[in-house]
C-alpha cells in the first residue's frame, strides 16, 4: 500500500492551467502582437514560469535582455494572480475533494509537488491548506519538471521514500518527473500521458479504489 500522495496542482487539484496559458497569450499579444498556437500549451504545462517563457520566446524566435525577460515573467504573474482573485473551493476539480478526504481517512500523507510559486496561495483559496501535510518549495529545487527534483523533495518533506508514494499529474513533463523520481505515476488527460503507470481521462476518475487498484497492479510487475 502506498503511504504518500504527491499532488501536482494546476490541472489536477484546480482548473487553473487555462489561466496560465491565457496570461501568456495576452502578454505575447500585447508586447509582440503575436498569437500562440494551442499546441504550445502542453509544452508549458508543469514547466516553471521562467522555462515557460523560454519555450514561448523560442517559438516566437524572439530574443530579449535579462531585464526584459524578468519584467515579462513578472507581468505574466501579475495577470495570473489577478485571474485567481475569484478562486474558491468551487474550483476544485471533480473527484479531488473526495479523493483527498479518502486519502486522509486511510492515513495517506499528502504533499504538494507543484512547479508553481503560487501553490500556497491557491491551496488557501481552495480551502485545502490544512489537508496537506507539506508543500515542496519549487524555489528550492535545482531543476524543474521534467526533472524529478520536486517529487523527490515532496516525498522528503513528508518523510517517505518516493517508492512509497504515488504522484498525480496532468502534464507530459510532470509524468516524466514522477517516473524518474521512482514513484508510481497516475495521470489525468489524453494519450500524450501514456507514459504514466496509469492514465485516466479525467480527475473524476481519480477514485481511491481505482488508484489503489493501479498501485496494486504495479506492485505485481
Ligand atoms: C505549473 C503550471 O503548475 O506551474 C505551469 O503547470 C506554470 O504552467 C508553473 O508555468 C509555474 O507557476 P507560477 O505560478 O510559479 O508561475
Ligand atoms: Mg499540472
Amino acid at each position: 500500500m502506498f503511504k504518500g500522495a504527491l499532488f501536482d496542482l494546476d490541472g489536477v487539484i484546480a482548473d487553473t492551467a487555462v489561466y496560465h496559458f491565457t496570461a501568456w497569450r495576452n502578454l505575447v499579444k500585447k508586447h509582440f502582437d503575436a498569437e500562440l498556437p494551442d499546441d504550445l500549451e502542453e509544452k508549458t504545462k508543469g514547466v516553471s514560469r521562467e522555462d515557460s517563457l523560454k519555450v514561448i520566446l523560442d517559438y516566437l524566435n524572439i530574443q530579449v535582455s535579462e531585464e526584459e525577460f524578468a519584467a515579462l515573467a513578472a507581468e505574466k504573474n501579475d495577470a495570473y494572480v489577478e485571474a485567481l482573485d475569484d478562486l474558491t473551493a468551487d474550483d476544485i476539480l471533480p473527484g479531488i475533494a473526495k479523493l483527498i478526504s479518502d486519502f486522509k481517512h486511510h492515513g495517506v500523507k499528502l504533499a504538494l509537488a507543484s512547479a508553481s510559486k503560487n501553490g500556497p496561495v491557491i491551496l488557501d483559496k481552495l480551502g485545502l491548506s490544512d489537508a496537506f501535510d507539506a508543500i515542496a518549495d519549487p524555489g528550492q529545487v535545482a531543476a524543474g519538471k521534467p526533472a524529478p527534483d520536486i517529487f523527490l523533495a515532496a516525498a522528503e518533506v513528508i518523510n517517505l521514500t518516493p517508492q512509497d508514494c504515488i504522484g498525480l499529474e496532468d502534464s507530459v513533463a510532470g509524468v516524466t518527473a514522477i517516473n524518474d523520481a521512482g514513484s508510481i505515476s497516475i495521470a489525468c488527460g489524453g494519450s500524450e500521458l501514456n507514459h504514466a503507470h496509469k492514465r485516466f481521462d479525467s480527475t473524476a476518475d481519480f477514485t481511491y479504489d481505482a488508484i489503489l487498484k493501479a498501485w496494486q497492479e504495479q506492485a505485481k510487475t
